[in-house]
């Protein structure tokens, strides 16, 4: 199987490197394929004639999203689009990363999880970018993976886990937010998974998390407990940090559906935290 891979020099990307490492990889950065310059998608994906484009390519940064969102549009929903449409003129399928940003995240009845059938209500700039991006490749392409994730951490990227035990060796205290709840998703669980997804070839749109529910607060707490830090974690909310984007409240994704075809489920987050902070030298391997 030929992979194309774009953003493979992001958290997810490179770890989608290794889980497709048994197969024919073509990764490229944003350096050699900038998947906003349509002409370029187009020649990229003709001369490579991929089986499939996982596309891990975005602009991530929440809060930056607030103060230029066509440039975020360009990249998260433009283009997917431009990847979908040079899909389609090779007969290659296309596998895109959508976010748990497209929900409203208010609570919902009886503490169930956001399904792939409810409707989609973005609350900040990426989360429309990204809603964006989901429905240009569904309008495009019938041969489609639009993977929803969420609390993404990889241990070649920046996430709130790394960047807590930063701080907290800075300055040896840290505040987090106990009133987001999600779950967070380890880029390794979840590359293993895109490729099973691939492999199981079922189009469509699917929720893929590692198991399980928390806040922010709990996920640093457990961290910390992990490696043995001992700095102390203030609880605050999201409206005494004052972030510029508003965020979801409640971002938990359903699971079912994974399951149901057989991608699913991933590991419970307690198990990816512990994998990865052995990836980072913070606790040794198991
Ligand atoms: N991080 C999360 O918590 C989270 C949650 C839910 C969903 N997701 C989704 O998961 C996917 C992977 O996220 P991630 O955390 O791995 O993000 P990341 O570490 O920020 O990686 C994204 C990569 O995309 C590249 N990129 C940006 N603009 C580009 C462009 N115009 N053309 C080509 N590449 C470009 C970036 O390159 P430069 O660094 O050189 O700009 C970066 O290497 C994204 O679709 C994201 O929306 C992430």
């Amino acid at each position: 199987m030929k992979v194309l891979i774009t953003g493979a020099s992001g958290q997810l990307g490179r770890d989608c490197v290794d889980a497709f490492g048994d197969d024919e990889v073509v990764a490229l950065d944003r350096h050699h394929l900038d998947v906003t310059d349509e002409a370029a998608v187009f020649d990229m994906v003709a001369s490579v004639t991929p089986d499939v484009v996982v596309n891990t390519a975005a602009v991530t940064d929440v809060d930056a999203c607030e103060d230029d969102p066509e440039r975020v549009h360009r990249v998260n929903a433009l283009g997917p689009w431009w990847l979908a449409r040079a899909c389609a003129t090779v007969g290659a399928r296309l596998l895109t990363v959508s976010s748990d940003y497209v929900f409203s995240g208010e609570w919902l009845a009886d503490g169930r999880g956001w399904n792939e059938f409810d409707p989609v209500a973005p609350v900040n700039a990426y989360g429309r970018s990204k809603a964006a991006g989901e429905q240009l490749v569904r309008e495009t392409l019938r041969d489609h993976h639009i993977v929803r994730t969420a609390w993404l951490c990889g241990a070649r990227g920046d996430n709130v886990v790394t960047t807590m035990l930063r701080w907290a060796r800075e300055h040896g205290e840290v505040a987090v937010v106990d009133d987001q709840v999600g779950s967070p998703t380890f880029a390794r669980d979840l590359a293993a998974a895109l490729r099973r997804l691939v492999v199981a070839g079922r189009p469509g749109t699917v929720h893929l998390t590692n198991a399980g529910q928390c806040s922010w607060f709990d996920l640093v707490v457990a961290a910390f407990e992990q490696v043995g830090m001992e700095a102390s974690i203030v609880a605050t909310t999201s409206a005494q940090l004052g972030r510029r984007a508003a965020r979801p409240a409640w971002s938990v994704l359903d699971g079912t559906h994974a399951a149901a075809i057989g991608v699913g489920p991933l590991p419970h987050w307690r198990e990816g935290l512990v994998g990865l902070l052995e990836e980072l030298g913070e606790r040794p391997a198991t």
